[in-house]
C-alpha cells in the first residue's frame, strides 16, 4: 500500500516542493524515513507516532518506509510532520480517496493530534501558488497570514481527525480568506512628531531623508532628541503597499515573529543593541532565519550609539546598503533575504558627549575624541547620504506652548515627493532617489550651469569623493521633489552640501 503527498520546504524566502512517499508492507514492524532527513525530521517520527495513536487511529503494524524526494534537497522544518502522518493514513486507507497532486500539506503535530503553528507558512503558500498548487492545508493558527494570498485555497485545520474527515468528505472546510479589512492601516502610531519641540534643522534633515529613503547620521550631545526623532520616523513614512506588506510578513513569518492576525501593515522599526552578534544583524544560524537588516526591510534600521557597534557588525551593513538584500552562506548553499531599509545612525561626538556643544565643556582629550570618532570607518561614513549635527533643544522652544507640526502633515508632503519619484522611475525598478546609481544620476538629475559651478567649487575646496558627489546630487533631487520642483536648482545643491559637513568638522 502506497501513497504520495506533496509538501514544502523553505530555502530563504523560496519554497520547494517535496514529495512524501509512504509505503506500507509486511514484515517486522518498523518506521523509517529516508531522503536526507535532518534532526528535526527524526523527531517528527515520534510526534507522528503519538499523534496518530492519540487521535484514535492505530499506528499501522507494518513496515513503514517514508521517502522524502527529491533526495538532493535538504529538508528542514517541523511542517513535514503532518504530510508524513497523512501519508501513513492514506497508505493505510484511513483516508479513502487519493489526495491529488494539486494539494500541498504543511503543519506540525503535537502529541495529542493537534496541528500546531509553523514558521514560514506565508512564503510557503506563495511559493506553492507559483508551483500551480490549488490548495494548501495549513494549521489553523497560520490561516490569517496565509489567507491574504490570492489565487490559492487555504484549508485551515486544527487536528488530524478533522483533516481525515475533510478528506473523507464527512467534514466541509471552506477555504479561508483573510478579511481585506485587516490589512488596512489602522495603526495610529503612539508617538508623533508634534511631541518634538523646536529643532527645525533636525526635522528638516529627517524629512528629506524619509522622502528619498536616504540614510542619515545624527550626531550631537546627550539629550538632543536623537533617539526621540528616530523612533518617530516610521510615523512619517508612506503606508506600506499590499506587496510590501506581503514581503515584510513573509520575513516575519520565517522568523516566527508574527504577532498580528494577518499581514503586517506597519513599517518595521528595528533598533538592535550594539551587543547584537553579527549573525543577529545579518541573519543565518543553524535554522536559517532573517537578521535585523531583513526584519527592517521596508522600514527603519536604527543604530543608536553607532560607535559602540563592533566593526565586524558594521561591515555586514555594507552589502544591504548597496544592494537592498543580504546573502547568507551556509554549508548547503547560500540564499538571499531582502534587506532594503532606511538606516538611521545616532552618536555622540565623543565619550563625554559634549565635544562641540555650545553650552557644555568637553572633558575628553584630543586623542580620546579621535579614537572615538575613528570607530566610524571612512567607507561607512562615505555611504551615508545625510549627516546632521544636532544641538540640545533651546529652553524657549521647550517651553513654547504653540503646536508643532504633526506626523500626519509631514507624511503628506513625503507621500507627494514619493509619488513624484515613483512616476519619474516608472520604467525602472527604482522607487526612490537614494537608489539611483551612476548612469541614472546623470539621466535623472540634470543640474544647471550655476549649480555645476557651485558643485565644482565645493568639490575642489572640500576634497569630496566621487561617491559623495553622487550623494549630494541625489539628496538635492529629493529636496527639489519635496518642493515639487522638476528642476534641481542651485539652492537645492547648496542645502544638500550642508549635509556633508560633518566629515570635515569632526573627522578631518
Ligand atoms: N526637542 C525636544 N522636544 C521635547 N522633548 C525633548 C526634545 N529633545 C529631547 N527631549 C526629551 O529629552 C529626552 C532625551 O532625548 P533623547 O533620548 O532623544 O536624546 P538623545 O539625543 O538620544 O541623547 P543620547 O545622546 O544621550 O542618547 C527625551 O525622552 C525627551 O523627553
Ligand atoms: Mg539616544
Ligand atoms: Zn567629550
Amino acid at each position: 500500500m502506497f501513497s504520495k503527498i506533496k509538501t514544502c520546504v523553505l530555502y530563504g524566502l523560496e519554497g520547494y516542493v517535496v514529495d512524501v512517499e509512504t509505503d506500507l508492507s509486511g514484515g517486522l514492524p518498523n518506521f523509517s524515513i529516508v531522503g536526507l532527513p535532518d534532526v528535526s525530521i527524526r523527531e517528527s517520527k515520534e510526534r507522528v507516532r503519538s499523534a496518530l495513536k492519540n487521535s484514535g487511529f492505530g499506528f499501522p503494524v507494518s513496515r513503514i518506509t517514508v521517502n522524502l524526494a527529491p533526495a538532493n534537497l535538504k529538508k528542514e522544518g517541523s511542517q513535514i510532520d503532518l504530510p508524513i502522518a497523512v501519508g501513513i493514513l492514506s497508505a493505510n486507507k484511513d483516508i479513502k480517496k487519493n489526495i491529488d497532486d494539486k494539494t500541498c500539506i504543511i503543519g506540525e503535530l503535537s502529541l495529542d493530534g493537534n496541528i500546531t503553528k509553523i514558521d514560514g507558512a506565508l512564503p510557503m503558500v506563495i511559493s506553492m501558488r507559483e508551483n500551480s498548487f490549488e490548495r494548501v492545508v495549513v494549521p489553523v493558527e497560520n490561516r490569517d497570514e496565509c489567507g491574504a494570498v490570492d489565487g490559492i485555497n487555504i484549508i485551515p485545520v486544527g487536528n488530524i481527525k478533522d483533516l481525515v474527515n475533510y478528506f473523507n468528505d464527512s467534514l466541509i472546510i471552506e477555504p479561508y480568506r483573510t478579511e481585506y479589512g485587516s490589512f488596512e492601516n489602522t495603526d495610529l502610531s503612539e508617538v508623533d512628531f508634534s511631541e518634538i519641540k523646536g529643532q527645525p534643522a533636525m526635522k528638516r534633515a529627517v524629512e528629506i531623508a524619509a522622502a528619498g529613503m536616504h540614510n542619515i547620521l545624527l550626531l550631537g550631545s546627550p539629550g538632543a532628541g536623537k533617539t526621540m526623532i528616530a523612533q518617530r520616523i516610521p510615523s512619517i513614512l508612506p503606508d506600506l503597499t499590499f506587496e510590501e506588506s506581503l514581503e515584510v510578513t513573509k520575513i516575519y513569518s520565517i522568523a516566527g515573529l508574527l504577532t498580528t492576525n494577518g499581514l503586517i501593515n506597519k513599517r518595521p522599526f528595528r533598533s538592535p543593541h550594539h551587543t547584537s552578534s553579527r549573525a543577529a544583524i545579518a541573519g543565518g544560524g543553524s535554522k536559517p532565519s532573517p537578521g535585523e537588516v531583513s526584519l527592517a526591510h521596508c522600514g527603519v534600521l536604527f543604530l543608536d550609539e553607532i560607535p559602540e557597534f563592533p566593526k565586524s557588525v558594521i561591515e555586514v551593513l555594507r552589502q544591504p546598503m548597496e544592494d537592498g538584500s543580504i546573502s547568507i552562506s551556509r554549508a548547503n548553499g547560500s540564499f538571499t533575504f531582502p534587506a532594503k531599509f532606511m538606516m538611521i545612525a545616532a552618536m555622540n561626538p565623543c565619550i563625554c558627549g559634549y565635544y562641540g556643544d555650545p553650552t557644555h565643556e568637553c572633558t575628553c582629550s584630543r586623542s580620546q575624541i579621535d579614537r572615538y570618532l575613528g570607530k566610524i570607518s571612512g567607507p561607512l561614513l562615505n555611504r551615508i547620504d545625510i549627516q546632521i549635527e544636532v544641538s540640545p533643544v533651546k529652553y524657549d522652544d521647550l517651553k513654547n506652548e504653540s503646536d508643532e507640526e504633526s506626523s500626519c502633515e509631514i507624511k503628506k508632503r513625503i507621500a507627494r515627493a514619493r509619488e513624484i519619484q515613483k512616476n519619474r522611475y516608472a520604467n525602472t525598478r527604482i522607487l526612490t532617489n537614494s537608489e539611483l546609481s551612476g548612469k541614472y544620476i546623470s539621466k535623472y538629475c540634470k543640474i544647471d550651469k550655476e549649480s555645476e559651478m557651485l558643485l565644482r567649487e565645493a568639490f575642489e575646496k572640500l576634497g569630496l569623493s566621487a561617491r559623495a558627489y553622487g550623494k549630494i546630487i541625489k539628496v538635492a533631487r529629493t529636496i527639489a521633489d519635496l518642493e515639487e520642483n522638476e528642476f534641481i536648482e542651485c539652492r537645492h545643491i547648496a542645502e544638500a552640501l550642508q549635509y556633508r559637513g560633518l566629515d570635515r568638522k569632526y573627522w578631518r
